[in-house]
């Protein structure tokens, strides 16, 4: 007789139930066959029921998902009580150190929101005490997620498009100054970071994805223009990659709130990538020399690998691709796609940017020494 093999679910908590925590709560309501919600944690009590009434999430779907679930002030009693499998860690960027910390020491694999830390030694702290324990670190770099990109990436690693000559990445995220109010946290320098540590970390860490190299070396410049914030809403640079390719970078949150884009270009010998994101819509092209456009191609080749529902889902919340990633790992032991090794170089490409704006000079990366991102303070951008 033979029988079905039960899926083993994980315990997840999310600390941290702000802003981003609903895309997190809508991806586990969706995969509730393999993660099982146990707690909410925020040190605001109301920000937990808040979450959940945000989300939208409701009748059975909502009760199943809230049926073993806990709200809890402290994380540390949640860790101490819950013993979760995964931990989504959705508190300020200045707190995520501590708190994975934390996590990985209570022996949960994490999903942590980007940027990974706000120093590089941090970062590679987290990354190395993961591998030392064979915990899974998966990063909130969510354009790594969307459609048909890790097929992009698998025929770059693959030599499909040759010798990658330059790039170039745009993160036009304007946020009005209400955002910054919203938050004592956002657009200072001991907790966020400006518009390249926040909004176009991400963004960089798909250019190395996607070119199939790590940053060598950075210039770059800032800028406060229109935002009352601490750090920059303006920044501008250019990396070099280890393959030699150069990137131009432009990251700004002074832009208009109602036309984010993120645009993304990949000039390679036998292949031109552009892919973006303008008002919520995606689109690709994927050009030949002869100028033929195989965005369905690789379309139809990603729905034919990941199936209808699973696309659908994550093209409508990446979040979902995370989560799915993260419990795969956990499971069997592979490395998530957006691994604890993309969040510390992303954040040493940062950090390096900045250094190179407060010292007035190319820097070479991986940085060898420690930066703390506090030391922009000193610098004048308006
Ligand atoms: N991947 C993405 O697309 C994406 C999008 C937005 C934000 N983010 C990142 O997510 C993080 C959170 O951003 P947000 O906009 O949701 O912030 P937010 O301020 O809206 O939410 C943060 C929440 O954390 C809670 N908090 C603070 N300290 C805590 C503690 N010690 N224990 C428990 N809860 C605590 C706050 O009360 C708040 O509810 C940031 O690091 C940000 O960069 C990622």
């Amino acid at each position: 007789m033979s029988t079905t093999p039960q899926t083993k679910k994980l315990k997840a908590a999310i600390i941290g139930c702000g802003r981003v925590s609903v895309k997190h709560i809508k991806a586990i309501s969706r995969l509730q066959d393999q993660i099982e919600l146990c707690a909410l944690v925020d040190t605001n009590q109301d920000a937990p029921q808040n979450l959940l009434s945000g989300s939208k999430i409701k009748g059975s779907r909502l009760r199943a998902l809230t049926s073993s679930m806990k709200s809890y002030i402290n994380y540390k009693d949640m860790l101490e009580d819950v013993h979760p499998d995964i931990v989504a860690i959705t508190v300020p960027s200045g707190m995520h150190f501590e708190v994975a910390k934390a996590c990985l020491l209570a022996g949960a694999n994490i999903l942590l929101e980007k940027p990974m830390t706000m120093s590089n030694t941090e970062a590679l702290e987290l990354y190395n005490m993961a591998e030392s324990k064979g915990l899974k670190i998966a990063m909130g770099h969510i354009y790594r997620y969307f459609p048909i990109v890790s097929l992009l990436h698998e025929d770059m690693v693959n030599g499909v498009f040759g010798k990658v000559g330059h790039g170039s990445v745009i993160v036009r995220w304007g946020h009005e100054n209400e955002y910054y109010t919203q938050a004592a946290w956002r657009g200072t320098w001991k907790s966020d970071g400006g518009a390249l540590m926040n909004q176009t970390v991400h963004a960089l860490d798909l250019m190395c994805y996607l070119m199939n190299t790590e940053a060598s070396k950075v210039n770059g410049m800032i800028a406060n223009r229109f935002r009352e914030m601490e750090a920059e809403d303006t920044a501008l640079g250019i990396f070099t990659f280890a393959n030699g390719a150069l990137c131009q970078v432009e990251g700004t949150t002074a832009t208009f709130p109602n036309d984010h884009e993120a645009s993304f270009f990949i000039n390679a010998e036998k292949a031109c990538v552009r892919i973006a994101l303008r008002k919520g819509k995606p689109s690709y092209s994927i050009t030949t020399p002869k100028g033929k456009n195989l965005a369905f191609k690789y379309l139809r080749r990603y729905l034919k690998k990941q199936g209808l529902s699973y696309t659908i889902n994550v093209a409508k919340n990446p979040h979902y691709g995370i989560y799915h990633d993260l419990y795969t790992a956990a499971t069997t032991g592979t490395q998530p796609i957006a691994d604890a090794r993309s969040g510390y170089l992303s954040v040493d490409m940062v950090l390096g940017f900045y250094k190179s704006v407060l010292t007035k000079s190319e820097v070479a990366l991986p940085l060898t020494e420690e930066f703390q991102i506090e030391e922009m303070k000193s610098v004048s951008l308006k």
